[in-house]
Order: C-alpha cells, then sequence, then structure tokens
C-alpha cells in the first residue's frame, strides 16, 4: 500500500514538480522515498536486476540511461584500502590512494571510549568520502570466541554490550559523510578457518544474547545504511542469503531498511538470494582475497540467472523491487547526496585522532619494580638509563600490510622504534632479534635456522651492553597470524619470540614487554618480565602512541575488551573438543553457548590471566561504597547506582568504571555477571568524583527460549562495580519485580 502511495505521489509531483524541467527522482527537494519510488518506475526489469549485483571488484551498476550513478565501495575498517584493480585482486597502483591508517577496532575497543569512536567514524568517513567511495566496508562486529580467530583484531572483542555501544558514534558520524557503513559480517563469522561453509549451529540464547546485540545496535542506534553477509552458514543456510538471519531478524523483527550486501563470494543460490533478502551480490566465485574465476559478472546469481527466473515467474518481481528500492535508497544517501561533504585524507587532525586511540587504547597490563629497586619500571624515566635496546621485527614492521582485506597502503608511519627514539634520542639501539618473513596469504615464509640464531645472538650481545630492553613483538599480519582467511595454528608466539625472551632475560632481568596483537597469547615468561604492554596495532601514529605511554606523556588507561586465558583449553570455545572449535566436516556447534570470555572464566571459576576489562595506570583509584537509590524496582521503572571514585595517586588518569549486573533469580542459567554499564572519568590526582548508572528493566533481560523473546525473571539481582571483571571493588544487592510478561 505504502509503495503504490509513493508511487501515486511520485506520478502527481512528475506532472506537477516545483521544477518542472528536472524529474522528481532527481528533484532533491522531495523525500528520498518519493525520488526511489519515482526512479523505480522509470526503470526496466533488466535495470533493476542489474543494480543487484557487481560490475567490478568494488562496484556495482548504477543505470546510466537515467543519470544514476554506480556504487563505489572500498575496505575496511581501519582505513581506506588502496584502489584494486576493476576484474582482479591486484593493487591497481595509484600514486593518489595512499591514507591514514587508524588503529585496528581491538585498540578502540580498549579505550571504551564511545567520543573517541565518534572521532574515528568521522576521520576515516572524510578519507572514505574524499577518495570517491560510497560505502566503507566496515566496522567488524563479530564476537571474540577463541583468540585462533584469524580476523578478531578487526572486531571489538568478547562483550556484546561493550561492542554495541562502541559501533554506535563510529557508524553515526561516519555516514554523516555520504558513506554507508556496512556492518560486518553478520552473522556468526568467529573463525576464519573453513570460512566459506563452516555451519555454525548454536541455541537462540546464544545467538541474541552474545552474537547479534552488537549488529542490533548498529541498526537500531547507528541507523547502519548497509550489512555485510558472512561467509559461513548458520543452522544449514548461508548467512548471505539465510532467511531467519536475513528475512525475520534483519528486516522483519529489526526494520532494517539499507542493502545487505554479500561478502566477496558469500552468495551460492540464486533463489534463496532472490527471496531471503540479499540485495547486492559482490565478489561470487572467488574466495574473497586472492582467486579469480571464468565466470563474468552476468553470470552471477543475482544477474541472468535471476532475470530468467523472474521473467518465468518463478519468483515475484516484488523480490527485484525491494532490492532496487533498497539499493536507490542507498544511493541517494551516498552517491547521489547532493548535500555531502568532499572529505579529506592524511590530515593532521587524522593524525591526531589516531594517536589519542593509540593513546587511549594501550593496556598496561603488568608494571613492577625490578629485582632491587622500588619503584616499577614504567614509566620510562631517560635521565635513569644511558642506553636502551630495542628489540624485535615489530619494532620496525609495517603492521599496515598484509592481514587480508583490512590491509593499508599508508602516507606515512611511524614505527614504534621511530616513536621510541623520538622520545629517547641517541639512547636507543636497535637489534631485530627475530624475523618474520613476508606477509603471504596462503602460507608462511620459512626463517632458515642460521638467520633465527644470527638475528638472536645479536640481540643478546647487545643487552648485556644495555640498562633496559624494550622488546617490540607479538603477533603480525602473515597468514596463521592475525590475518585473514586463515586462523593461528597454536596459541604461542610465533617466530621463535619465546626462546628469544628467555634468552634476553638470561642477561639482562630489565625488560619491558611490548605485544602488539589482535589476539591474546600464551605468556610462559610472565612472571620473570617487569613490564608487558598490550599494543594492538596502532597504524600510522602507532610509534608515537606508544612512546606516549611508556615515557608517562599519556598515563595508559586502556582496558582489555577480551580475556587473556592462562592456557587455550581454559577459554570456553576449547573446553568441548573440535565440535565447538573447528567444527567437524564443517558442522560446528558453539557448546559453551553463552558463556563467551568473562561469562566462562567468572561461571566456571577459571581465572584469566589477564581478564576482560582489565588495565592498569600510572596512578591509582579508590572507590567507595555503592549505594542504590531503592531496594526494589519493577516494570518500567529504574533503579540509581552511585558509588565515588578518587584518583588517590600522583598523576591525573583515566578510569574506566565498569557495571556489571548477576542475575541469582534461579530462573534460567545466567553468568555470574555481564556488563551493563561503564564510564570513563578523568581525575586530577587527589580528585574524587560520583559515579552513577541507571538500571533499568533490559539491564536484566534474558532471551527466553520457552516464548521466543526476551524476558525477565523476579527476583534478587546484584550489581557489581570495579575497575575491571575481577577487581570487583563493592556491589549492591536489589530485587526486581516484573508484571509485565506472560512468565512470571
Ligand atoms: C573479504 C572479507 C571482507 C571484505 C571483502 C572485500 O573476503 O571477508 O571483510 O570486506 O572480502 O574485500
Amino acid at each position: 500500500m505504502k509503495n503504490k502511495l509513493l508511487i501515486g505521489s511520485a506520478l502527481f509531483y512528475s506532472v506537477f514538480s516545483l521544477n518542472a524541467q528536472l524529474p522528481v527522482y532527481l528533484d532533491k527537494k522531495l523525500s528520498i522515498d518519493l525520488r526511489v519510488q519515482d526512479a523505480l518506475s522509470k526503470m526496466t526489469l533488466e535495470e533493476k536486476v542489474k543494480l543487484c549485483y557487481a560490475q567490478s571488484k568494488f562496484s556495482s551498476h548504477g543505470v546510466p540511461r537515467l543519470g544514476i550513478p554506480e556504487l563505489w565501495m572500498s575496505d575496511g575498517p581501519h582505513g581506506v584500502r588502496a584502489e584494486i584493480n576493476w576484474n582482479d585482486w591486484g593493487y591497481a597502483g595509484w600514486t593518489n590512494d595512499s591514507i591514514t591508517a587508524f588503529p585496528a577496532l581491538t585498540c578502540l575497543a580498549a579505550t571504551w571510549n564511545p567520543e573517541l569512536s565518534g572521532d574515528y567514524g568521522n576521520a576515516i568517513g572524510e578519507e572514505a568520502r574524499f577518495r570517491k567511495k560510497d560505502v566503507l566496508l566496515g566496522p567488524g562486529l563479530n564476537i571474540y570466541r577463541t583468540p585462533l580467530n584469524g580476523r578478531n583484531f578487526e572486531y571489538m572483542g568478547e562483550d556484546p554490550y561493550l561492542a554495541s555501544i562502541l559501533c554506535v558514534p563510529y557508524i553515526q558520524e561516519l555516514q554523516k559523510n555520504g558513506v554507508a557503513a556496512c556492518v560486518k559480517h553478520f552473522a556468526l563469522n568467529n573463525q576464519e578457518l573453513w570460512r566459506d561453509n563452516v555451519d555454525v549451529n548454536l541455541s537462540d540464547r546464544a545467538l541474541y544474547e552474545i552474537y547479534l546485540p552488537a549488529f542490533k545496535a548498529a541498526v537500531h542506534e547507528g541507523q547502519a545504511w548497509s550489512m555485510m553477509g558472512a561467509y559461513n552458514r548458520v543452522r544449514g543456510q548461508h548467512a548471505c542469503h539465510s532467511d531467519l538471519l536475513l528475512n525475520k531478524i534483519l528486516k522483519e523483527d529489526w526494520k532494517f531498511d539499507g542493502v545487505v550486501i554479500t561478502d566477496w563470494g558469500g552468495c551460492h543460490d540464486t533463489y534463496e538470494s532472490a527471496v531471503n533478502g540479499l540485495d547486492i551480490e559482490m565478489g561470487s566465485y572467488t574466495n574473497g582475497l586472492t582467486t579469480e574465476s571464468e565466470f563474468t559478472y552476468d553470470d552471477y546469481y543475482l544477474a541472468n540467472p535471476y532475470l530468467e527466473m523472474l521473467k518465468k515467474g518463478e519468483v515475484s518481481e516484488e523480490t527485484v523491487n525491494d532490492k532496487a528500492t533498497r539499493i536507490l535508497r542507498t544511493h541517494y544517501r551516498t552517491s547521489m547526496n547532493l548535500d555531502k561533504p568532499y572529505g579529506s585524507v592524511a590530515t593532521k587532525e587524522h593524525y591526531d585522532v589516531a594517536e589519542e586511540i593509540g593513546n587511549e587504547g594501550i593496556v598496561l597490563l603488568k608494571n613492577s619494580p625490578v629485582s632491587k629497586k622500588k619503584t616499577p619500571l614504567l614509566p620510562l624515566d631517560a635521565s635513569k638509563y644511558n642506553n636502551i635496546l630495542v628489540v624485535g621485527d615489530n619494532a620496525v614492521r609495517f603492521l599496515n600490510e598484509g592481514g587480508g582485506s583490512s590491509e593499508l597502503k599508508v602516507k606515512d608511519m611511524i614505527s614504534p622504534l621511530d616513536g621510541l627514539r623520538s622520545t629517547y634520542g641517541e639512547k636507543i639501539k636497535f637489534a631485530q632479534g627475530y624475523a618474520a618473513g613476508k606477509p603471504m596469504y596462503g602460507r608462511e615464509e620459512v626463517i632458515e635456522n642460521d638467520v633465527v640464531e644470527k638475528l638472536r645472538k645479536e640481540a643478546v650481545e647487545m643487552a648485556k651492553e644495555s640498562d633496559l630492553i624494550i622488546m617490540v613483538g607479538g603477533l603480525n599480519k602473515n597468514h596463521f597470524q592475525d590475518c585473514e582467511g586463515g586462523d593461528r595454528l597454536s596459541f604461542g608466539l610465533p617466530f621463535g619470540q619465546n626462546e628469544l625472551i628467555e634468552e634476553l632475560l638470561k642477561v639482562n632481568p630489565n625488560m619491558v614487554l611490548v605485544l602488539l596483537s589482535g589476539n591474546a597469547v600464551d605468556m610462559p615468561w610472565i612472571n620473570k618480565i617487569p613490564a608487558i604492554v598490550q599494543g594492538w596495532y596502532l597504524g600510522t601514529m602507532g610509534g608515537k602512541s606508544l612512546a606516549n605511554v611508556i615515557s608517562g606523556k599519556v598515563n595508559p588507561s586502556g582496558k582489555l575488551p577480551f580475556s587473556f586465558p592462562a592456557k587455550l583449553e581454559d577459554c570456553g570455545a576449547h573446553a568441548f573438543g573440535e565440535i565447538s572449535y573447528p567444527g567437524i566436516d564443517r558442522r560446528q556447534e558453539y557448546k559453551e553457548d553463552i558463556l563467551v570470555g568473562y561469562r566462562w572464566h567468572d561461571t566456571k571459576k577459571i581465572p584469566a590471566l589477564f581478564p576482560f576489562g582489565f588495565g592498569m595506570s600510572y596512578t591509582t583509584f579508590d572507590y567507595g561504597k555503592a549505594s542504590a537509590s531503592a531496594s526494589s524496582f519493577s516494570d518500567n521503572e529504574n533503579l540509581t547506582v552511585k558509588i565515588s571514585v578518587k584518583n588517590s595517586g600522583k598523576v591525573s588518569g583515566k578510569e574506566v568504571v565498569q557495571l556489571y549486573i548477576g542475575d541469582e533469580t534461579g530462573k534460567v542459567m545466567r553468568p555470574v555477571k555481564e556488563l551493563k554499564g561503564f564510564d570513563k572519568i578523568s581525575l586530577e590526582p587527589g580528585e574524587e568524583r560520583e559515579v552513577s548508572f541507571t538500571i533499568k528493566a533490559q539491564d536484566l533481560q534474558y532471551y527466553d527460549e520457552s516464548i521466543s523473546n526476551w524476558n525477565v525473571a523476579s527476583g534478587k539481582f546484584k550489581a557489581y562495580i570495579g575497575s575491571s571483571s575481577k577487581d570487583i571493588r563493592s556491589t549492591v544487592s536489589f530485587t526486581y519485580k516484573n508484571n509485565l510478561t506472560v512468565n512470571k
């Protein structure tokens, strides 16, 4: 009915258009929906079908006859990828496509700072706009389920609430540049091994409570204009044309009005794509990274085969009208948005945003005095040292290269070694220490033993003559490390780093270890190293952010967005054998169910080595006693919980005050507690502030499979407030009375 009304009014306007020679669909004084309907009414069936599939690697058709432009897309979530060839995965070799590499999204998540997320979205949106991209293929919102997943660095950690809060500003600010966010990979793409067809099976509770909330926030609060279907299957059907994910959840329940774009090569069936909510097919018959195919774009599932089905009446024309309506709406929001700004690239403002996100995302994991000394090793006071040895391939490696589709060609890059040299000058010496080979898809370069020995020996000799070692290691963007298209093969550090660390410690115990990675790693040397910094992939300004924190110019305030298990089998995804990870014969069951990350560690009483929400500071924060505005509340009322926090140290600092809630009603199995609020506050030495949280019914809810809907049990709950999921400083109990749902 709505469409008929719109078509009617479009016809009316076309006769009496305010600007007679301008057709309705081009008259920007009219609403997008009116213009969409007018454009649709002027298009042939062939033109509508052409909108639904790629014309090149990273663009889809427009309507040349009507002056409707093509839609240009680009990776990725951390920066705008260099120009790719029209019809193969090679880079086009342009000289005007170098950009800013922003820190990876795990680093953004580690800032726990929604305002910074908005700055991120605006900056990357300006760069995408300047590069004339209409769709930016990001952010990635898949949940961190296993430390082996090669793409965790592109995502926002293990907790759906943290990812939900942080993705919204990024999307909102990005889209203000007339660039569509393409939130990915919808859904349950939580590993790279067998990503193209592993069949994920899980409970409705795990689906709705853990894996969907961030995507729902992206649609509801973020107002995302596009979503990318994941490669994997969900309960037997490919996510890119899943009736459950796309028709029922995304478009019917969530009222998503944008477009669903496949992952590159994620489409496998014409009929399912026609009727199950897929709108634009990209990259078919490729592996999304390196392979090509003899098929032409017109052979795509939603190309000629779809046109044939429509002409034969095997699928309703309503399906192509709905797809075309959504695609045209996306055009009006982006390529045909006449009010969009012009964007900019590699500006000081963008570099400042990148540096600030690094400053606030870096996590101080350990900071203790060296043997006889009293003061902790960090921050590093230059006056105390004459020579500092920086060791590690990651101190100089271009970590924006490799990793898969999120790789970037940067205009500038401050490496950790550059950053430390600019702070400590000639005191800094460098030894590579280990070699990691070149990032290559599908395999790893073998480093000959004599090279390994030579590099290690050099570093150890230099360490003997140094006051202090800053080891910059971790993972990298090689295949089987933090890289798309494959998972890590082990939980430990690669490239002989553990042996190197042990050799260095033998000759010099004064070590700061900086781990650059997007994943937790095994830490056999944890008790021998005085200071450990989780540095993420920090992008263009990485070396500056790192030097800022190590020198104390910036007081670290990052908090882990995912747990660091002491050993791999302590992680829920690895506690139930192969069926749970990586799956058996491409079929997988998420046996840990809703107990992902700290939910698993808390509930199974298996302490993490470093817990979710953990991060140290150069100052200390004292918490008062939590109080609640009432002992109970019900239905649509809410409860306020307050607590005072004081900077009891000698330097200013930022603290992320975290609120977790535990359901003690016993109605259904629930984690001990779940993150339901956080507030990042900045305090001068001695300054005290009251932090308050408002608790509503939705903070208490669980997905009730008996009614296939959300529900809240009546009874006792507990609010936990702390500095991490483990470091709880105060709790307060309350009861909730649910008079609303059928299920008492
Ligand atoms: C890749 C990735 C996806 C990316 C797309 C285009 O295979 O899975 O994240 O945006 O294809 O490069």
